[in-house]
Order: structure tokens, then C-alpha cells, then sequence
């Protein structure tokens, strides 16, 4: 892509969008940030206004949009402030819009994605939800739409960049792909002892500092059952051919083993600023920000299967992907009821996979078609519904 790249933001307060700012403010005359959304961090998001002055900013509500004027009235930022989930969607498909950084938390974040796809934008995707939802029709909406999709999970784009360009290809190149995973905070925890820890004790991620809700994914490994269904869509995978591995280091990002046994491996210190420099500058590369591998000095590296009985959602995972269209979609909406159940002490640790399991149990394969945005937001209200009465039933 050459000249200067517009890029919209959705979700800059977090932590993938404020790693993307970083690595935008490394390329001033590559990059223009053009449009900020953010939900509840109004502060933070005014700081943001004031130092990249975008031409527009969206937020959840109209109160919101009014407290953001008053704050920014203080500033010299000049953004028009929009708010709503349409305002989300104008925004990810503006027609001076190039790049859409999808960083928004969960399945709020499918609609605006879907609306970048229809417009055919470059899409950089880190909001791995949108695909758990609604992968198909947003596969579908993609190729349509001609959008260029690009994977921002570590593992995603590592896999990617293994990859050769010419995606017709894939299928007769890869034997099954090896997701890598940290082990999360409770890697060599004894299962028995899972039930007592704190949501404070799930947040401590032993390599990355991120939002809380795929910190407590990480710590249960959901996060890593969200990025299965993930891969098989992006990969176009069968569940037999996704095998995850636990890499405490993190310095192998992900690994493709080819039909003829070679492996390809993508490696580097374990900093979202390089899938997301990858992800606004690909095909060509551009410098991230961060640190280099220093072979000399990493010791070794680990690997181990992981253990189902401590992280029992990772099966679930590809039951879902085996059984009817809606699956997923229905297992992500109770993960989400889950977690912030669990991140309110609500429930325990261990709770979150008896609800997620509960609830695919309780709906019984009866999903509904799948076809539109509407069924998919339809299910997805419904499996909550199943998921509220399980985490009450739960409750302690
Ligand atoms: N963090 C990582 O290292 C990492 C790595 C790979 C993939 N991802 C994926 O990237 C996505 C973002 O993760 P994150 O860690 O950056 O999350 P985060 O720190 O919690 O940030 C989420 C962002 O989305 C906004 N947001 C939350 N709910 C929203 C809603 N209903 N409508 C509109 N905006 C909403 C938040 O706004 P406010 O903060 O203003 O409320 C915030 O800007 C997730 O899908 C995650 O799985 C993250």
C-alpha cells in the first residue's frame, strides 16, 4: 500500500489499540489516525484525542459523547464525537477509512468487522470473537466484499506468515497447524486447586500485560479454544488438523507442519507490536518497536501437551467445531457471561467451564439458521440467557 494509510481504531483505549498507537506514532508520514472508539475510558480516550487528533471518535453512549466534548473542550483536539454501535459501523467502513484495527473485546466487536468487510477494507483482526460468532457469514462477507483480511493474534499471524501469499495454496501445503500457548498463569497448577483463585490471581499473564477478560481466557485456556475456531477459519482447517501446544517462553509463535513434515515456525520476543506491524505494513515489514530475539541468551525452550483435566475448555472447543453451525457462536456467549461472572466473584474459577458446558448442553444443538447477522446477535442473546441461569445456579 503506498501513500499515507488512514486508519480506524475500534477500541484504542485497550491494550491492542494503544500497542497499535505505538507503533503508528514509529511511522508518522506511513500512517494517519483518522478515527478513535473506546467505551467506558472517556480520560484516557480524551489524552488520546489531544495527541492524535483523529477527525472522528465514537463511544458507547449519548452521555458518554457528552462527557467526551466537555473533556475534550479542554484540549486541542477538534474530533467530531459520534456514539451508538452504528456509529461503530460508519466508522469501520468510512470511505476515507484504508485500515480497520479490530481491537474491540468480544462479540460486540462482530458488527463493526462485518461492516469494514462489506467495504472492503484492509482488516487488521485482533477481535478473534467476530470470527468465533459469525465465521462463516464473516468468511463469506470478506470475499465479497474483497476486504484483505489480516490475522492479529500472535499465533494467527505467525501461521500467516509461514504461509505462502497465494492462499489457494494452503490446503495442499499444510498437514495440520501446532497453536503455541503460553500455559497461562496456572500452567503447573494442580486441577484440584483451581477451584480458590482469585480473578487478581487469573489477571497475572507471565508474559503479557492485557485486558481482563482474555487474561482470565488465558488462564482457563479459552483463549486458546477461541483461537482454534479462529484458525479453522482464517486457515480454511479441519478441528483434525489444529493440534495446540504449551510453550511457556512464547518465542515460538505458532508452527505449520507441511505435508512433507518440514515445520515452519515464526519466532520473536512475545510483543503484540510485531503482528500489528505486520498487520499495517504487510507485504512489506516495518520496524515494531520491539525488542529483538537474542538467541545467545534465551536458554531453553519448553514444550508439553496440555492437560485436560486443568484446562477441560480446550475439548470443548472442538466439540463446538464439530457439532452444528451456531456452536461456537453459543459457546462464546456463555464464556463471555462466564468470565464477567467470575471477574465479579460471582462464581468460581472453576465455575466458568461447568457454565460454558451447561449452556451448549441446555440449548441441545438447537441453534437455529445461522445466515445473518440477526440470527447470529439472536443466538448469542439466547445462549447468554441459558448462561445468566447457570452462573445463578452457580453462584456462591
Ligand atoms: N491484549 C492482547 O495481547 C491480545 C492479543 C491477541 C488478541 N487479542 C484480542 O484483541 C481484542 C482486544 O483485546 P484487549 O486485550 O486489547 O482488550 P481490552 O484491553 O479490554 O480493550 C478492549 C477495547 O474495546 C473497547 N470495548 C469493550 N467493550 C466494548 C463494546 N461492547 N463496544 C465497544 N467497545 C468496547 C474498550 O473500551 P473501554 O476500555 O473504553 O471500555 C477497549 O478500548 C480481544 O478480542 C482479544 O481477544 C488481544
Amino acid at each position: 500500500m503506498s501513500g499515507m494509510q488512514r486508519v480506524c481504531i475500534l477500541g484504542a483505549t485497550g491494550s491492542i489499540g494503544r500497542s497499535t498507537l505505538e507503533v503508528v506514532a514509529l511511522h508518522p508520514t506511513r500512517f494517519e489516525v483518522f478515527a478513535l472508539t473506546a467505551r467506558h475510558r472517556m480520560d484516557e480516550l480524551a489524552v488520546l484525542c489531544d495527541r492524535w487528533q483523529p477527525r472522528y471518535v465514537a463511544v458507547g453512549t449519548p452521555e458518554q459523547a457528552q462527557s467526551l466534548r466537555r473533556r475534550l473542550a479542554q484540549t486541542r483536539a477538534r474530533a467530531e464525537v459520534m456514539h451508538g454501535a452504528r456509529a461503530l459501523e460508519e466508522l469501520a467502513s468510512h470511505p476515507e477509512v484504508d485500515s480497520v484495527m479490530a481491537a474491540i473485546v468480544g462479540a460486540a466487536g462482530l458488527a463493526p468487522c462485518l461492516a469494514a468487510a462489506r467495504a472492503g477494507k484492509r482488516l487488521l483482526l485482533a477481535n478473534k470473537e467476530a470470527l468465533v460468532v459469525g465465521g462463516d457469514l464473516f468468511m463469506r462477507t470478506v470475499r465479497q466484499g474483497g476486504a484483505t483480511l489480516l490475522p492479529i493474534d500472535s499465533e494467527h499471524s505467525a501461521i500467516f506468515q509461514c504461509l505462502p501469499s497465494d492462499h489457494t495454496a494452503w490446503s495442499r501445503h499444510i498437514d495440520h497447524i501446532l497453536l503455541t500457548s503460553s500455559g497461562g498463569p496456572f500452567r503447573a497448577r494442580e486441577p484440584e486447586t483451581l477451584h480458590d483463585v482469585t480473578p487478581e490471581m487469573a489477571c497475572a499473564h507471565p508474559n503479557f500485560v492485557m485486558g481482563r477478560k482474555i487474561s482470565v481466557d488465558s488462564a482457563t485456556m479459552m483463549n486458546k479454544a477461541l483461537e482454534v475456531i479462529e484458525a479453522r477459519w482464517l486457515f480454511d482447517l479441519r478441528p483434525e488438523q489444529m493440534r495446540v501446544l504449551i510453550h511457556p517462553q512464547q518465542i515460538i509463535h505458532s508452527m505449520v507442519v507441511c505435508r512433507d513434515n518440514s515445520v515452519l515456525a515464526q519466532l520473536g520476543t512475545p510483543d503484540m507490536k510485531v503482528p500489528i506491524a505486520y498487520g499495517l505494513s504487510w507485504p512489506e515489514r516495518i520496524e515494531s518497536g520491539a525488542e529483538r530475539l537474542e538467541f545467545a541468551t534465551l536458554g531453553g525452550l519448553h514444550f508439553e501437551d496440555p492437560n485436560p483435566r486443568r484446562f477441560p475448555g480446550l475439548l470443548l472447543a472442538f466439540d463446538a467445531l464439530r457439532a452444528a453451525a451456531g456452536a461456537t457462536n453459543a459457546l462464546n456467549a456463555a464464556n463471555e457471561e462466564a468470565v464477567a461472572a467470575f471477574l465479579s466473584g460471582a462464581i468460581a474459577f472453576t465455575a466458568i467451564h461447568q457454565v460454558n458446558a451447561a449452556t451448549l448442553d441446555s440449548l441441545a444443538g438447537a441453534f437455529g439458521s445461522q445466515d445473518t447477522l440477526e440470527d447470529l446477535l439472536a443466538l448469542d442473546e439466547r445462549a447468554r440467557a441459558a448462561a445468566r441461569v447457570h452462573v445463578k445456579a452457580m453462584a456462591r
